[in-house]
């Protein structure tokens, strides 16, 4: 029986690392066929690097330089390298929470994706779960997608369906939402492992429903 080949993920967080997490327990449970290379992140002390040094998976902090929402060029090119170093075939952030410009995006075309929680093409940026709050959808979600030059722009490889209930609260819709994650990008990233998405522009194709 031939086995599918693993592919290698590099992931990039600046948090507490759930959904890294997430993911690491569906590699290790067999869901998905890929390996993590090594978890970088821009935060100093950051969960995320303290979950991967646990399962023995290689983290790094890299500084990320003077700005606030951007890495700076030197930095940008010590994530690429590291990436690089370490072999990755894809890119997965999970919760990074700077935008990446054009030398790191040319330098893993098409081989980055990012969760966000929301509904994307609603509520990109930052809080999404509150600004769906504040606007009064009745449903919101998940959305995992490839990263272009956009902010939470790119083609839409899965989402999954939040409601919105009137109790709810910032922190009882994020922690929903969350949940919500936890599931939706293991499902994603075991069908790229898999080679099951095809793009055509805008529209990415699945061989498989991600229903979570
Ligand atoms: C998630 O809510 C994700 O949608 C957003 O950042 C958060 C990361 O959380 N991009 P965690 O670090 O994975 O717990």
């Amino acid at each position: 029986m031939t086995e599918t080949k693993k592919i290698r993920l590099g992931v990039l967080g600046s948090g507490k690392g759930s959904n890294f997490v997430a993911i690491a327990d569906a590699i290790q449970s067999g869901q998905i066929p890929a390996e993590v290379g090594i978890v970088l992140s821009d935060v100093e002390g950051a969960g995320i690097l303290d979950q991967a040094r646990m399962r023995g998976i290689r983290a790094e902090y890299i500084a990320p330089g003077k700005f606030r929402t951007k890495l700076e060029e030197e930095s940008e090119r010590c994530f690429v390298e590291a990436l690089s170093a370490a072999e990755v075939d894809w890119v997965v952030l999970a919760g990074f929470m700077r935008v990446l410009k054009g030398d790191f995006l040319r330098a893993f075309e098409g081989r980055i994706v990012n969760i966000h929680p929301s509904l994307l093409p609603s509520f990109p940026g930052l809080e999404a779960w509150k600004q769906a709050l504040d606007h009064g959808v009745k449903f919101t979600g998940c959305t995992v997608h490839f990263v272009d030059a956009g902010v939470d722009a790119g083609p839409i490889i899965g989402q999954q369906t939040v409601p919105v209930l009137d109790a709810d609260t910032p922190e009882t819709l994020h922690r929903r939402i969350h949940a919500a994650e936890h599931l939706l990008y293991p499902a994603c990233i075991g069908m790229l492992a898999r080679g099951g998405v095809r793009v055509a522009g805008r529209r990415v194709m699945g061989s498989e429903r991600v229903d979570c």
